[in-house]
């Protein structure tokens, strides 16, 4: 299967952070629902743009995020360091 996204991997977060996501308002609005000291996964966490916000928000929260293209999540250790535990995986047949 030919994974489409990682072609885009060196200009995805240019095109994600021009202003086609607020990714600070949706993590404002995850944490409103979900509150705080919380376990998160992520499935299809990308670069962790998302997951970035997140802690930021909420420092505590235990964050995987989970996400089938290696190249992504190279991205996403240097955005979240040991802030997130990072899985490759497929959501849709992992155990
Ligand atoms: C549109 S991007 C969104 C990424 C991130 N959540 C964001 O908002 O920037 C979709 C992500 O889902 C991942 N993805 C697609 N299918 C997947 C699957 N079956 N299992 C895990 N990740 C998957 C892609 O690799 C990609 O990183």
């Amino acid at each position: 299967m030919v994974n489409q996204y990682t072609g885009i991997t060196n200009y995805y977060d240019l095109l994600m952070m021009s202003g086609y996501y607020d990714y600070h308002n949706i993590a404002k609005e995850v944490y409103s629902i979900i509150g705080n000291n919380c376990e998160i996964i992520e499935l299809g966490t990308g670069t962790g743009l998302l997951a970035e916000k997140y802690i930021e928000i909420d420092p505590n929260c235990q964050f995987t995020g989970v996400d089938i293209t290696p190249s992504f999540l190279e991205i996403a250790k240097k955005r979240l360091g040991n802030k997130a535990k990072l899985i490759v995986a497929d959501a849709l047949t992992m155990e």
